[in-house]
């Protein structure tokens, strides 16, 4: 009773936010960028908030407290601009940068236009308390703040980056935050530097030039009465951004920048029987294989899987193997799911290693439960994650291109039989567990915030109000520098002037 109490007291002193009403988009035509908004909203709606979800993914059965807006809409034009990606093994940063921000073009304006969405913006009587965006190359849909004339909390899907740092200022200096597109890790050599800030120069040029205009158009198209984009751009009040430093490199972030990476991660569920038998039942311990969602039979050709198929046959371990379709002659040790609850598999003790594509929430996923890794990048930022994974010395690189079975047979048995792979991994693990509160808790927390504080302006950073001159102190440096010169030029003027004197007095006495 007496708690009770204490509680009633407590909410009605901060301001105790409950039954919240949260737009929320991710606009992304990707399960995993789904993933991240889902789990999110999904434990904010079992807390008592309101949902509105917009994504390509509307539950099948409704859920309580949760609505979805469908843009499923942006999936043909997607899955057209998706099967460009995998040329892009070989592309530079900054072909992956702008190749994805002319998929942001494309699903930022497909997703505004869908049916579902114009219903919502026309409708007089919705009001919102927050709006929850993720932040993916789609910054003409921040003008949904001023639409509902509520406050924005941005998520952003991976850590700091030339893509969120402006937004509020955050300072990300070429000399040691590595690009997030660059497989470089913190300490970087000259040479990489070099290449660091050729890449963030680029990209800022890239962005400024070709991504923010044609988001500009975007809101300007669909939020004719909006204030200017560039007010919109820097009004987002808090940036929830999916990094820490288990799996990430420590970075400046500014005082509205909360790193709650791991948050996603769900405690896992009860296996399906016939998985949890084998996993318990498997001798040597199970081997997990999964390239994630996006690459599938299309692209694991039937010479790559040999490579695989004839690796995995000569371990004494099982291997799960998750992919869409069935092989046959399959080695006795080796097994295919269609479908595999991969948090739940990873979560198994019996589980050895993990083969994996690197793709962020896998990489996380993996720390999560402290399992060494094959790291075999495609494309984005699975080159930097399996490279920070090598750094942390639990994980080994195997390149997609030119992958062989014998470079597959040599990276499996270092893996399953150094012993140093798997104690770094559960070092990263305890590093990703030690934390106050949960990182869930931390998001809603935020979320919840900047709701009892309006918009929580007081950690809005006056770096953000500075012009770039003002900001990088370049006027202050003028003033100085013009100071040190007029010092100089007074002090040799005058001792010019009193040589000269000193000459024709001297002259003058000679003269004489
Ligand atoms: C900026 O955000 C605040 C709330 O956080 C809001 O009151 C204000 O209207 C917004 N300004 C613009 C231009 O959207």
């Amino acid at each position: 009773m007496r708690q009770q109490c204490l509680f009633l007291c407590l909410c009605v002193f901060v301001g105790f936010v409950q039954n919240a009403k949260i737009l929320s988009i991710f606009p992304m035509h990707s399960h995993s960028h789904f993933t991240l908004g889902f789990n999110l909203l999904q434990e904010m709606a079992k807390r008592g908030h309101q949902i509105t979800f917009i994504s390509p993914y509307p539950q099948k059965k409704p859920l309580k407290n949760f609505r979805d807006i469908s843009i499923a809409n942006i999936k043909p034009a997607l899955d057209e601009l998706k099967k460009e990606l995998f040329r892009l093994e070989d592309g530079s940063p900054i072909d992956n940068f702008r190749y994805m921000s002319k998929m942001g073009r494309a699903f930022t304006e497909l997703g505004l236009a869908s049916e579902e969405v114009q219903n919502l913006l026309k409708s007089k009587n919705e009001t919102f308390d927050v709006i929850l965006i993720e932040h993916f190359y789609n910054e003409a849909q921040f003008a949904l703040g001023h639409h509902f004339n509520a406050p924005v909390v941005l998520l952003s899907p991976m850590p700091s980056s030339v893509l969120n740092n402006h937004l509020f200022a955050n300072p990300s200096p070429s000399s040691y935050v590595h690009n997030l597109f660059a497989p470089f890790i913190q300490y970087m050599t000259l040479t990489e530097r070099l290449k660091n800030f050729y890449y963030d120069t680029m990209m800022a040029y890239y962005q400024y030039y070709e991504e923010l205009p044609f988001q500009k158009k975007i809101m300007e198209k669909f939020f004719p009465n909006a204030p200017p984009f560039e007010e919109i751009l820097y009004n987002s009040s808090l940036l929830l951004m999916n990094s820490h430093p288990s799996f990430s490199d420590p970075v400046p972030h500014m005082a509205n920048i909360i790193e709650i990476g791991g948050y996603h991660v769900l405690p896992p569920k009860k296996l399906p029987d016939d998985l949890h038998r084998y996993l318990n039942e498997s001798k040597n311990g199970v081997v997990y294989f999964s390239m994630g969602s996006i690459l599938k039979s299309n692209v694991l050709t039937k010479e790559k899987r040999k490579c695989f198929i004839e690796a995995f046959s000569k371990l004494k371990e099982d291997v799960l193997w998750k992919f869409d379709i069935d092989i046959e002659d399959l080695p006795p040790n080796v097994k295919i799911l269609k479908w595999a609850p991969q948090n739940e598999i990873l979560a198994h003790p019996n589980v050895k290693a993990f083969v994996t594509h690197g793709g962020l929430l896998s990489t996380i996923e993996t720390i999560y439960h402290g399992k060494p890794t094959i790291g075999i990048p495609v494309f984005s930022d699975q080159k930097f994650n399996i490279a920070a994974s090598e750094k942390f010395g639990y994980a080994i690189k195997v390149p997609f291109d030119g992958i062989t079975e014998k470079k597959l047979t040599k990276a499996l048995n270092e893996i399953l039989n150094n012993p140093s792979y798997k104690e770094n991994a559960k070092r990263r693990s305890a590093i990703m567990h030690d934390q106050q509160v949960k990182p869930i808790d931390k998001a809603i927390y935020w979320i919840e915030y900047v709701i009892r504080h309006k918009g929580a302006p007081h950690l809005h950073c006056a770096a953000l109000d500075l012009s770039w001159y003002q900001r990088s102190m370049l006027d202050v440096l003028a003033i100085i520098a013009g100071a040190i010169f007029a010092v100089i030029f007074i002090f040799t003027f005058a001792v010019k002037t009193m040589c000269g004197k000193k000459r024709k007095t001297n002259t003058k006495l000679k003269k004489q």
